[in-house]
């Protein structure tokens, strides 16, 4: 996979809709007409504290829990979605507008890496690694 490893995330600017592209990632989604947006890892420290989604492996599942502190969840500013995927497997929970970021995910493979997602409606798409 090109410079960015693990899953590609676009979203419709028309519609709202959300694609992951898993397989190929030369693919250009499009929906209502036009090309839709890549959404990009956001990178760097400024923020990472509230929206770096934190990693828990454990026997039967595996959490997810979005910031150290944890994000704020309020209609104009909260986390729209958390994904994980193990490369093989991937889940997404949509969350509530008040729902506490935290999630509880089947549990994953430990064959590879496990990656989680987070996405905020006004500071973009977090990733971290397992
Ligand atoms: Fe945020």
């Amino acid at each position: 996979m090109g410079e960015q490893e693990g899953l590609k995330f676009y979203r419709c600017n028309t519609c709202g809709n959300l694609f992951f592209v898993m397989i190929d990632p030369d693919v250009r989604p499009t929906c209502c007409g036009n090309d839709m947006e890549i959404l990009d890892h956001i990178h760097g420290s400024e923020g990472n504290e509230k929206h770096a989604p934190i990693i828990e492996i454990n026997q039967n599942d595996t959490e997810v829990q979005v910031g150290l502190q944890l994000h704020p969840m309020a209609p104009e500013h909260r986390i729209e979605w958390i994904a994980l995927t193990d490369g093989d497997r991937v889940e997404i929970q949509k969350l509530g507008l008040t729902t506490p970021p935290v999630v509880k995910f089947s549990k994953m493979s430990d064959k590879g890496r496990v990656r989680a997602y987070s996405f905020c409606n006004i500071h973009g798409l977090w990733q971290s690694e397992k």
